[in-house]
Formats: C-alpha cells, structure tokens, sequence
C-alpha cells in the first residue's frame, strides 16, 4: 500500500460514506468499517485500491461465470456501442443484437421454452413472469387463477412482486411483503437440515411435493396460476433438492394445471453443469427466468422464457401486451450476451472442461467435511456450501445463529477470499474457468478460514 492508494481509498470511502446506499447493508455498520474498493479484476482475482489481490469464489454476485478480464466481451460491447448503443423494442422496431440473442436463446433452452421476453434483472425478469402469467389466465378466461407458490428460503429478486415470490422473512418484515396472493410452502428441499430422522431421500422428496399438493388442494387448483422454484436454492442457504424432487413437482403441476416456472438466474449457464439447471435436474419447466451468466455479469441483461402454450396465447391475443422497459433487449446488452453464449462454448466451460474442473472442486470441497465445525458440505457443478455447526451429531448451531458463519466470512475477506456466508453456511460459486490449482488456493484459504473461525468460537 503506498500513500498516493491510502489517500485515494479515503477519498472514495468518503464519498461514498456521504452518499451512497448499498443494497442489503446495514449502514450506519458499514460506514463505521468503511467499503473495500474494487478496482479492478482478471481471470478468477479482483483487487482492491490498495493492490490487494482476492479469490472471488462467488464469481462476483453468481454472475462473473467466465471470469474478468473478458476482452471479447469488451469489444463486443464496444463494437455495439459504436454501431448502434441503443434504440428501444417498442414501436414496431427491432435491433439485430436482440433478434439474434432471443433465437439463441431459444435454441438452448430445454423443450418449448422459445418466447423470450428481455428485461435488465432478474428481478424485472420475475416481475414479468408474474403479470405474464395473470396476463395469461385474464386471456384464458380464467380471472380466478393467479396465486403463485413459492418456498421457504427461496430468493426471487427485490422489485415489490420478486420479493413477494421471495421466501426470507428478512425481506417481508419491514416492507409490507409478501403481497397478497403469493404463498410460500415448507419443507425446504434440503435434506440435511429438514429431513426427519431415519427419513429416506426419497421420503423425503415426497414430502415436499406433498406440501405443494396441499397447498393448491387448501387455495383451490382453479386459484393457483403457478408454482416457481430455483433449481437449488441459491441465496437461502444453497439447498440441493432431494434426488426426484423435481419429477415429482412437475406431475403436481401437471395434475392441477399450474405453471411450472424455474428461475435460473443462478443455475442458468453453466453453473450446474448443464446449460440449465433444469437440464441437469432433468425437468421440463413452463417458463424459465435467467439473467447474471447471460452477460457474464457485463451487462445488466435479463430473460423469461415461455413455452408455446403461453407464449402463443399472448401472441395470438388481441390486446396490446402493455408491458416492457426501457431497455428490453437493449442492444449493446444483448451484443455482449451473443457473445457470452459463444465462449461458453469456445472455451469449453459449459462442456468437458467445466465438466472436470466442477468435479475437482466438488472433490476438494468435501474434503472439508471432516472439519471439527463442518455439518455438512453439498453442492453440485460450480455451486458449494459448507454448514456450519457447533456439533456435528445433533447439527446444532452457534449462538447466536450466524455468528459462525460472519466470523468466517470475515476470516476469508481479510485472507484474500470471498465466499458468502448465508446465516452459517459458507457458499462458494467459482467461475467455471477457474483451474485447479486456484481451487486447490481457495480450498487452503476456506479450510484455514474455518480453523481461525473454531478457534474463534471454542478458544480450541
Ligand atoms: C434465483 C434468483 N432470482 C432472482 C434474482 C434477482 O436478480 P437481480 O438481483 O438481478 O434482480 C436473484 C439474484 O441473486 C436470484 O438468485
């Protein structure tokens, strides 16, 4: 650290002190500690004003899926800006970026997913999908079926109808949420924690289909418009569902006529091994909310995806769909995402290559579970958490819960790694172009992290 990069990190932290809200902070906590400032990132590293470099195993916010230092990316988004950086979708017009990205979206979406409606996050995506789907059943004739189930622990977005279809009741509480209409259902799909004892996995899976079939019998299947799930539960807690979960859940829906809708903004591209992580859990989904790894991060850019039935019934409506933004299809966004799409599969990351580095991370990882603090690792493809516990047998927590898992999230940031930590389970989810002897620094870094946040906890 040299005076010139101290004085220009106290001059941002200043600034922005004075006047910049973050998104889920507390603020008055983080203007006592001060912003880490990111200046700069390449390959799976980002580095701070004061030079440090930091392993960022969350790819950013689960977006940065093919790492920094993109220079196609660059000039793709560079090439667009330059041709043509913006004109909107509304009036009867089109850009090609946006034509292009939508056919090649369609093209590697599972089944019928081929109606693709582009917004700037997932949680305008999601917000979407819902008034699609009211929109829908307005023109079906069916004005009763539109309440939406969703989980417990399930995260969607923060728009007022995103955190709705959001199952954490730290994002209900103090903003008048969930809406009416919107119904969340437990057990949470995690065996570790939810299963009873002695209950078989696929008991299990059961169980959980169960709640939903209860839940639409309790509203009445003519009230019930659909059903969303993440394919794992990504910022609850990274819960992986039981093995026939979603097989289950896609006959339910079948039996009482409910959309089945996967919101893939974590699980899209990649990250699960697959394109999506409906493929890999091999469910055909109604309609499929993506957006982060579709830019790489690059671009705020995000998409639904509806199926013929849907996506037909609107086409053919004689109404002006009188919904859209500003930047639907934006084409400097969608010009980086053509390209995104592309190197997922020059570079081998959705493929062989993804494919044996996610299974050596996966290997890595699990090395962990032998840790006196670690319950439980899990996680599948390039997605991994490792639950903490104060005692392994009867998978008790510290007091008070989360303790351990900030106390080892802080342990990562200042040893120059970023894992998430969700109440008390550190979640990791690497770029797939990460190579292994990163994972082998990042699995080092994770395992000294835990022994500083056990030696923390129990003075051992
Ligand atoms: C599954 C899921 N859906 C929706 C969102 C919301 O996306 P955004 O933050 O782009 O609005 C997220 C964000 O992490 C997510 O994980």
């Amino acid at each position: 650290m040299t005076e010139q990069s101290s004085n220009f990190t106290r001059h941002i932290q200043e600034l922005d002190n004075a006047h910049h809200l973050h998104p889920f902070t507390t603020h008055h906590a983080l203007r006592k500690k001060n912003p880490r400032v990111i200046v700069g990132a390449d390959g799976v590293y980002i580095k701070d004003s004061e030079g440090v470099k930091i392993l960022d195993a969350m790819s950013g916010l689960w977006c940065v899926n093919l790492g920094y230092g993109r220079d196609e990316l660059v000039e793709a988004g560079r090439k667009a800006l330059d041709e043509n950086p913006y004109y909107n979708t509304f009036f009867q017009t089109t850009t090609p970026p946006a034509a292009v990205l939508a056919q090649k979206i369609a093209e590697k979406t599972p089944g019928d997913l081929d109606h693709i409606f582009f917004a700037s996050s997932g949680s305008e995506a999601n917000d979407t999908g819902i008034k699609l789907i009211w929109y829908y059943n307005n023109l079906k004739g069916r004005p009763n079926k539109k309440a939406i189930i969703s989980r417990k622990s399930a995260y969607h977005g923060s728009t007022i109808m995103a955190a709705s279809l959001t199952g954490l009741s730290g994002m209900h509480e103090k903003f008048d949420c969930p809406r009416p209409g919107f119904h969340h259902i437990e057990p949470t799909p995690c065996a570790y924690r939810f299963a009873e004892p002695g209950e078989s996995e696929e008991d299990f899976a059961s169980r959980c289909a169960q709640a939903l079939e209860d839940k639409i019998l309790e509203l009445g299947a003519d009230n019930v418009a659909a059903f969303i799930g993440e394919p794992i539960m990504g910022a609850g807690g990274l819960m992986v569902p039981p093995t026939g979960y979603w097989q289950k859940i896609r006959a339910i829906c079948d039996k009482y006529d409910v959309i089945l809708w996967a919101d893939e903004v974590i699980c899209g591209f990649g990250r699960t091994g697959s394109w999506f992580g409906s493929q890999t859990y091999d469910f055909q989904p109604d309609m499929l909310t993506m957006a982060k790894g579709l830019s790489n991060g690059y671009q705020p850019i995000s998409a639904l995806a509806l199926n013929d039935e849907i996506g037909h019934t609107l086409i053919n409506a004689d109404y002006e769909m009188a919904h859209g933004y500003t930047y639907s299809g934006h084409p400097v966004a969608a010009s980086v995402a053509i390209k995104t799409l592309e190197l997922y599969e020059t570079t081998g990351a959705i493929g062989e290559a993804g494919a044996e580095h996610s299974d050596y991370f996966q290997a890595r990882i699990r090395e962990l579970a032998d840790h006196p603090i670690v319950g439980e690792v899990r996680g599948v493809g390039f997605l991994g958490a490792v639950e903490l516990v104060s005692d392994k047998d009867s998978k008790s927590r510290f007091q008070p819960d989360g303790s351990a898992g900030y106390a080892c999230r802080e342990h990562c940031f200042s040893s120059g790694l970023i894992a998430r930590a969700v109440g008390d389970v550190m979640i990791m989810a690497p770029p797939l172009v990460i190579s292994k002897s990163e994972i082998d620094e990042l699995y080092e870094k994770l395992r000294s992290c835990l022994d500083k946040t056990w030696n923390d906890l129990t003075g051992a």
